[in-house]
């Protein structure tokens, strides 16, 4: 773009709607996550800001979609632990996570289930997980693909009992929690927002969550690690991307938008009511994003690594 054409485009942003991708399937976790911001953020921006689900491979084919993408303010993501996990899942990966985008912000953090079928046979996690023991050849558990908090979740519950299942993977939650709630596999472990209606509603058995402490919105529901799952922890972080060289000052109002968002009544409720956890606004930077992210592969690429599962 040249420098005037920039100029304008910084000046008068937005013009049209601004799409936000999102790597999963339409209905799931992340997306619910995106379009409950994405409604707020039209109101402050006075553009539609349009979700556009790209799927495949664990959320890479996003990534590396938005990587590529023009940095003219129009093209956004959100993703969440995956930014940094995918860099020790791949071999090869078309995009540098740190390197290839601008960071806008984070957003909210978000606890996992331990569900299974609604006629599985075990009613606590030791059950389950005798039971897992005990038919481990027969035991199918979903996910949404290697770089899906769901695989890395499931990888962290697999070496915790120290077993290996066959694992399913989907174009996301939302079509496992449908072959979850069909019976076609047995377990998987989840984002509460997309979860806890699904739990509420009794259409799932429920066996503890992945937070080091309790989750308000399920009350009475143990964590892992109480059950005896030493250190078991996974939080879902979601943040906020464009392409390398996005303008400054476009990615300093999407920031705003945001964060203006994330204060919404609307926002506020929705995110309560299925246990997500509003980042606090000062955290809420660029910086804090990157730092984060740097942090978050520092973190689980030796976790990862020691689990010796890759792809191409
Ligand atoms: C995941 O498992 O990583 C995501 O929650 C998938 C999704 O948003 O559908």
């Amino acid at each position: 773009l040249s420098t005037v054409v920039l100029a304008q485009a910084q000046g008068t942003w937005p013009t049209k709607p601004v799409t936000l991708v999102v790597p999963f399937a339409a209905g799931g976790p992340t997306d619910v996550v995106a379009r409950t911001l994405g409604a707020a953020m039209t109101r402050t921006l006075g553009q539609t800001v349009v979700v556009e689900n790209k799927l495949g491979a664990g959320g890479t084919v996003a990534a590396s979609y938005v990587a590529k993408a023009a940095p003219d303010g129009y093209t956004f993501f959100i993703h969440h632990n995956g930014m940094a996990t995918s860099t020790a899942l791949y071999r090869k990966l078309s995009y540098d996570p740190l390197k290839d985008f601008e960071f806008v912000s984070q957003a909210v953090e978000v606890p996992m289930t331990m569900l299974a079928r609604k006629d599985f046979p075990a009613n606590n996690l030791q059950e389950m997980v005798s039971y897992i023991k005990a038919n481990q050849a027969k035991i199918n558990l979903a996910n949404a693909g290697l770089g899906a908090v769901s695989q890395l979740c499931g990888m962290m519950f697999q070496r915790a009992i120290g077993v290996q299942l066959t694992e399913v993977p989907f174009q996301g939650t939302a079509p496992a929690m449908n072959a979850l709630l069909g019976g076609q596999v047995d377990v998987l472990c989840d984002q509460t927002t997309q979860t806890v209606p699904q739990i509420k509603a009794g259409n799932v058995k429920l066996y503890g969550v992945t937070t080091r402490n309790r989750v308000k919105v399920l009350p009475g529901t143990p964590t892992l690690a109480e059950q005896g799952l030493k250190d078991f922890e996974v939080v879902v972080w979601h943040g906020i991307y464009a392409p390398k060289g996005t303008p400054k000052a476009i990615v300093d109002r999407m920031n705003q938008a945001v964060r203006t968002a994330l204060k919404d009544p609307d926002v506020i409720k929705r995110m309560d009511d299925l246990g997500a956890e509003i980042v606090p606004d000062a955290t809420n930077t660029p910086e804090a994003l990157h730092a984060w992210l740097q942090s978050e592969i520092n973190k689980w690429g030796p976790v990862i690594k020691a689990g010796g599962k890759f792809a191409d």
